[in-house]
């Protein structure tokens, strides 16, 4: 099977977690739009979703899933989302594809964080990926040299601002041994709004596809 068939395979088994007539947590990637065809050809009716990017919204709206604020919502029992690294913790690296702000959110918003992907994802530290970290257009450069002194490499997405208005710098070469104490550090800086380290509220179940099927870790 190749990473496409993989991660169609991912997206079906989390099918078994959606409940009929709840308020959905969306995340956003490449799995995450697997998962979405997947919705739809289950035929099951949710009441909204919460979506964590305007990717995500369109797609989910095409199906006919009406998108619900998360500030109308006291709660959410369920979010499904990939990643793109995910270490024995269950600690992730997320926001390759840029919407790691309102993925965060929508993660601290659900009880349970049921979390998509193909094996290739699993590291044993997290930081071959490089971190995406979210800025305030006017910190880019000061947050930058802190993240230089943090001992990694910084390169600007070229051409991206992120559904929030802000630019994002993807860190290369940190080998991340305590990601909670970098993703609490990193956040802390003015000018950042967020880190792509989901530590603090990890995953709380892994769904991850491999040539002999989908494992739940
Ligand atoms: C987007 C994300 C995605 O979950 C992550 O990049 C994984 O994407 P894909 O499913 O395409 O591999 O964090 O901000």
């Amino acid at each position: 099977m190749d990473a496409t068939q993989l991660k169609k395979l991912v997206a079906q088994a989390a099918m078994q977690y959606v409940q009929p007539n709840t308020i959905l947590g969306v995340g956003t990637g490449s799995t995450v739009d697997c998962f979405i065809d997947a919705l739809a050809e289950s035929g099951i009716q949710l009441t909204g979703a919460v979506s964590s990017s305007i990717r995500s919204e369109k797609k989910l709206r095409e199906i006919g899933v009406t998108i619900v604020d998360l500030n109308d919502v006291a709660g959410l029992a369920l979010y499904v989302d990939g990643a793109d690294e995910i270490d024995p913790a269950f600690n992730l690296v997320k926001g390759g594809g840029g919407a790691l702000t309102r993925e965060k959110i929508v993660a601290d918003a659900s009880a349970k964080f049921v979390c998509i992907a193909d094996e290739s994802k699993l590291v044993s530290t997290l930081g071959a990926f490089p971190l995406p970290v979210e800025v305030l257009p006017m910190a880019r450069e000061l947050v930058a040299r802190k993240l230089t002194k943090l001992g990694g490499t910084v390169k600007l997405r070229e051409g991206f601002i992120t559904d929030n208005g802000n630019v994002i710098l993807d860190v290369h070469g940190l080998k991340i041994t305590d990601p909670k104490a970098i993703e609490a550090e990193i956040n802390h800086w003015p000018g950042v709004v967020t880190n792509g380290l989901f530590a603090l509220r990890p995953a709380d179940v892994c769904l991850i596809g491999g040539q002999n099927g989908v494992r739940t870790l």
